[in-house]
């Protein structure tokens, strides 16, 4: 399949309507367009069309027990797709849409089960991206999109990661430029007395609280492995850049990541960094170093780490080491997207030493 490639360009608003009418006609035919929004790109195609939304597995390769996220243009366009909101839904809907934030509410009787994936919910979110916007509007109906990565890839946050993934496997990508949040949106469950986070992201956990006075974490995100996630895409290894990847945590962890950066470059590895300014600033100059430097900044983090993460792929990085962040606030989804990146390969520095929390250590250790 040849995939069309519709760039938009800053006050055309004209042409770039014209473009978004040619995608939102092939998401009513049942084709699958790509299509940003403020976190990440989507994977879109009508939501209430079973055998369209199937070509979205299809192309991403992804496990069909894994349900997906309807996109809607107005808040009062979930009243068709739900079989009630809460009371709680109701105050996060007027809080924070539109906006990074998914709402699992008790399904209806239109929603497709290849979208609830045969759950008795469903997965709704307004973004807020005018280009997401629009194209739903046009489009005239909920776009079922899921992250528009090959599965098990990291997410992509530019119409260019899309392509790489997606090339000849859908009819169209819109490229609207790079997302401003770069991670994904929180996902709540509120179909609970007490609402749960199923999914860490943009609104943060003290955002949700100041609204719902008590919100609760899903337990199975602690890395508890007992327990299984509420939200079914959340136990798959996700975001995994090829090289193996280790988290440095604890107090520190600066000055060992430093120590392990230079004993793997004098054992000849090129080495992938993701760290703040103190650590990046104070490496070494060398060409086995691919630094990438969140100054001080969480946010920064979060816009880049999927194009990060990809950026070793392209650069052939040997071995990836990256610096935790604290977790509150945005903090709470970088670690949980990093965790997964390393393959919960954790290293926690303390006491002048560097233990193994969980999974391995690079060998160069
Ligand atoms: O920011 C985002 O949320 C992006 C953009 C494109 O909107 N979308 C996205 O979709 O990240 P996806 O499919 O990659 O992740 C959706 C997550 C998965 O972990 C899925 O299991 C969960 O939401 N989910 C979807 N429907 C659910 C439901 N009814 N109950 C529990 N979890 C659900
Ligand atoms: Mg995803």
């Amino acid at each position: 399949m040849q995939t069309r490639l519709w760039r938009l360009i800053k006050n055309e608003e004209q042409l770039n309507e014209e473009k978004l009418n040619e995608a939102a006609a092939l998401i009513r035919e049942g084709e699958v367009v790509a299509f940003p929004t403020e976190t990440v790109y989507g994977l879109g195609a009508n939501g209430l069309n079973g055998s369209a939304v199937r070509k979205i597995f299809a192309a991403k390769g992804r496990p069909a027990d894994n349900p997906l996220i309807l996109h809607i243009a107005k808040k009062n366009e979930i009243e068709q797709l739900t079989a009630g909101l809460s009371a709680n839904a109701q105050a996060l809907m007027q809080a924070f849409w539109p906006g990074p934030l998914t709402l699992v509410v008790p399904k209806s009787a239109l929603i497709p089960d290849e979208v609830s994936a045969g759950l008795d919910t469903v997965a709704v979110r307004m973004p807020v991206h005018p280009v997401a916007r629009r194209l739903i509007a046009l489009a005239g109906c909920p776009i079922a999109a899921p992250s528009a990565n090959k599965s098990g890839k990291p997410s992509p946050t530019n119409a260019q990661d899309v392509l790489e993934d997606m090339n000849g496997l859908i009819a169209g990508i819109i490229d609207g430029g790079s997302s401003d949040i770069g991670v994904e949106s929180t996902v709540v469950d509120t179909t609970t007395p007490v609402p749960v986070i199923l999914r860490p992201g943009g609104i943060t956990k003290e955002m949700l609280e100041e609204v719902l006075g008590a919100v609760e974490i899903d337990p199975a995100l602690a890395g508890n492995s007992e327990c299984r996630p509420k939200a079914p895409g959340m136990k798959y290894r996700h975001y995994a850049p090829q090289a193996p990847m280790y988290l440095f945590i604890g107090n520190e962890a600066p000055l060992q990541m430093k120590a392990a950066i230079a004993k793997g470059l004098a054992s000849g590895k090129k080495i992938g960094v993701i760290a703040n300014a103190a650590v990046a600033t104070a490496l070494p100059k060398d060409s086995n170093l691919v630094i990438r430097n969140w100054q001080e900044d969480p946010a920064v983090l979060a816009e880049n780490l999927f194009t990060w993460l990809r950026s070793f792929d392209h650069e052939k990085v040997n071995v990836i080491l990256a610096q935790g962040v604290a977790e509150t606030g945005l903090g709470l989804a970088l670690m949980n997207r990093l965790r997964k990146a390393a393959g919960n390969n954790i290293l926690l520095a303390e006491n002048q030493k560097l233990f193994v929390q969980s999974g391995t250590c690079p060998e160069f250790l």
